[in-house]
């Protein structure tokens, strides 16, 4: 940093004798930061509101071929896809020591559920419903992308998301806004650690602002048109909540939220999250999604899109060039003003100062740091416990499962045995080589068992079915894991049927015919419709995509190592026909009657889904006691107390999420039929039994009101406390 100093010292020294030259080695204040400002050319300003790609690896078309001379003119400030601490030292070293002011580049990458320790995709994560392990996965994250070079993650992506063909429900925490919101902030505090000076914390991105997981027909990047309303009741919360746990950036999305491109929304941008909301750090566009303002038909050509989406509020263009080619322009036609790019600069500059960056910017290329960080023991072992926390047990007929190591078990799938689709979408740069498969797994702890492929993924070969047919006849029961390919979900991966790929099914149907117990491992990263399959196999575990420890914590859970646990985050539908189906809809006016025929329903398929949102079976049995509440009648400054006993009744110890739910009858706005409100996961050894309580404040029954302000209206709510949102609702209190 000797040059920046330098060129800082010459100007305060101008400025003033009184300088002290130690203050140059604390971070930077506010004045300083403006010194720097000042002494910047607006190209070395919009220079700090541009980030490209490096030439590794892109997550989209690459636009720019050679950066290192923007990275030398000061024209890019900010990088993304470079990693290594190696690699990245190299890119600073141009930047601090080769361009004119030497101002540090931040790096940045899609750090989305690990680094190279790849854990399970965000939805199996929040299958865990463990608010500690998903913040010790984030922790892990950022210890080992930091020690990669890296300073600021594209996560966490707290998108609400109801519709299981969007692909990227695979990212995020399911359907459920409660739920959704306390992920967000654990995945913020995990990245962003306690101190960001620290040189193991990234800046987490909290993301896609906003509503992306509603575009219409689950189809990636379509139109969002939702009602302020929801967009408040459903979509914003998290966001809330991630910049309440303190995250550091935003990034837009592509949709349009009402006619207005999220890049370029006022609304969003300025009166929520600059108004409302007090931001204080940067906003970023995701990939090029300000040029894609022209295919939305908001803007006429580029130039236009850069001025809509600096004004409303876009600090950083990712990989667009617009800012790099048109803000200039905009300036000097006074379509832009100097002021605001200076505010925007001094957001990223301030927090490439809090990263430390101005007082080392190379502080994260630790090679030595590397080597004993990246894939530790340790860290392998969280990213197995977290993996098997994870597992939803979803049928487990005549207890098939656990399995005992005496019986003889024919291991068939392709997906046994393919490491890349046990990482997932968005899986940084974990590597396929470091996974462990289930394969893997049952040969290093010699289970007694036979493999066969028995089919590709997809297509129609049916070749290798032979070969797993005569295997499993000589076996006493049948683990198939079967599923989706890592890339069958996750971004531009909608999929109109959600199902197991048919060459897999045909497959399963020719065991079936065995008449042996089938043990279906699901590998996946969206909900699928299962209903012919929860018909026809006698266990289901959906282990997700469950990352590099895949089939250590698969074989766990087979053989009851770990007793299941996990419960579902986003619900199962029967058929995509029911789509959008989630827990917590609306009553309507006609709610459904099987024995009236003008009521909500479809002729040809139940209105319940197969398997509900918080649903999860486990090896042992837990029956609870009718459930408690202190008052019958509150007023405004009372709280609930709710207590209900849970008995381990079965044989082996287990955990057991234990989940309140609540419903407001009435409301001036009308109010789902069911919300999760509080949850709580316990432990309990066969024969034990706990008293499990939770405390609802006023402040808990709270929703939007038509004037988008949140209140509790006097009425009667109802509340239930169960092991699922399948819960009957029978204690009544009144608001008064
Ligand atoms: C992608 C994604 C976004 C990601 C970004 C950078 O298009 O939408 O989630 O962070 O590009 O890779």
């Amino acid at each position: 940093m000797k040059k920046l100093n330098v060129i800082y010292l010459t100007l305060v020294l101008s400025l003033t004798s009184n300088l002290n030259f130690s203050c140059l080695a604390q971070s930077w204040n506010d004045e300083k930061i403006d010194s720097l400002i000042n002494l910047m050319t607006i190209e070395e300003k919009i220079g700090q509101l541009t980030l490209f790609t490096s030439d590794w690896a892109t997550t989209g078309p690459t636009i720019r071929e050679n950066y290192l001379d923007d990275i030398r003119s000061g024209k890019a400030g900010n990088i993304f896809n470079a990693h290594t601490a190696a690699y990245n030292e190299k890119l600073q070293r141009v930047a601090v020591e080769e361009s004119r002011l030497g101002i540090p580049l931040l790096f940045g990458y899609d750090v989305i559920h690990g680094y190279k320790t790849i854990f399970p995709i965000p939805l199996a994560e929040a299958a865990s419903w463990d608010l500690n392990l998903i913040e010790k996965s984030a922790r892990i994250a950022a210890e080992e992308a930091t020690a990669g070079g890296l300073h600021w993650t594209f996560a966490p992506m707290v998108d609400i998301a109801r519709d299981p063909r969007w692909g990227r429900v695979a990212e995020g925490s399911g359907e459920d806004v409660y739920l959704g919101s306390l992920i967000a902030g654990a995945r913020v505090r995990g990245f962003q650690g306690k101190d960001l000076s620290s040189p193991n914390t990234l800046l987490a991105c909290a993301k896609h602002f906003a509503a992306y997981g509603a575009a219409q027909g689950g189809r990636d990047y379509n139109t969002v048109d939702i009602s302020r309303h929801a967009l408040w009741e459903t979509y914003l919360p998290p966001f809330k909540s991630a910049l309440d746990a303190g995250v550091a950036t935003f990034m837009t999305s592509f949709n349009e939220l009402d006619g207005v491109p999220a890049s370029a929304n006022t609304y969003l941008l300025k009166e929520i999250l600059r108004g409302d909301w007090n931001f204080q750090g940067f906003v970023v566009s995701d990939y090029t999604s300000i040029n894609e303002m022209v295919a939305h038909g908001f803007a006429e050509n580029e130039r236009s899109a850069a001025m809509y989406a600096f004004n409303a509020g876009l600090d950083m263009d990712m990989q667009g060039a617009v800012y790099y080619n048109y803000l200039k322009e905009l300036v000097d036609q006074g379509r832009v003003s100097v002021n605001d790019i200076d505010t925007s600069v001094k957001r990223i500059l301030k927090l490439k100062n809090a990263l430390g960056l101005f007082d080392d910017p190379y502080r994260y290329s630790d090679i030595e740091r590397e080597k004993s960080v990246i894939l530790s023991e340790e860290n392998r072992t969280a990213a197995r416990e977290i993996a098997r926390q994870s597992v939803v047990l979803l049928e487990n007929k005549n207890n098939t499962l656990p399995l005992s190591k005496t019986e003889k078990i024919a291991l068939i799938g392709s997906l046994a045995d393919s490491p890349i689709d046990m990482l997932g979408s968005w899986h940084g740069s974990g590597q396929s080589t470091d996974v462990i498969s289930t394969l893997k797994a049952f040969t290093d702890q010699k289970m007694n068992f036979e493999y066969a492929k028995g089919s590709d993924m997809e297509g129609s070969d049916t070749s290798l079915f032979r070969e797993a047919v005569d295997k499993a006849k000589n076996a006493d029961k049948i683990v198939l894991v079967a599923g989706e390919h890592f890339n069958m979900s996750g971004e531009a991966a909608s999929r109109a049927h959600i199902r197991i790929p048919d060459i897999q099914i045909q497959l399963l149907k020719r065991l079936l015919a065995l008449h042996k117990p089938i043990i279906l491992v699901l590998i996946n990263g969206r909900p699928l419709c299962l209903e012919w399959e929860s018909e026809n196999m006698a266990a289901i575990l959906e282990a997700w995509q469950p990352g590099t420890m895949a089939g250590l914590a698969i074989t766990d859970v087979l053989y009851g190592e770990y007793n299941p646990s996990g419960k579902l985050p986003i619900t199962f539908p029967v058929d995509e026909g029911q789509i959008p189906v989630y827990y917590n809809m609306k009553n309507t006016g006609r709610p459904m009657d099987p024995d009236q025929k003008y009521t909500s329903k479809y002729l040809d398929i139940p209105n319940a889904p197969l398997y509900p949102f918080g649903y999860g079976l486990s090896y042992t049995s837990f029956q609870f006691s009718q459930p408690s509440v202190d008052k019958t009648e509150i007023n405004n400054n009372d709280s609930l107390h709710f207590s209900i006993t849970v008995s381990n009744t079965g044989s082996v110890a287990g955990h057991e999420v234990v989940q309140l739910y609540m419903r407001d009858l009435v409301g001036s706005i009308t109010r789902p039929v069911k919300e999760l409100k509080s949850f709580k996961k316990i432990y309990l050894e066969p024969g034990n039994s706990q008293k499990v309580s939770f405390t609802i404040t006023p402040d808990d029954l709270k929703f939007y009101n038509s004037d988008l302000v949140k209140i509790a209206e006097p009425g009667e709510f109802l509340f239930g406390i169960g092991n699922s949102s399948d819960v009957e609702l029978n204690l009544k209190v009144t608001l008064k």
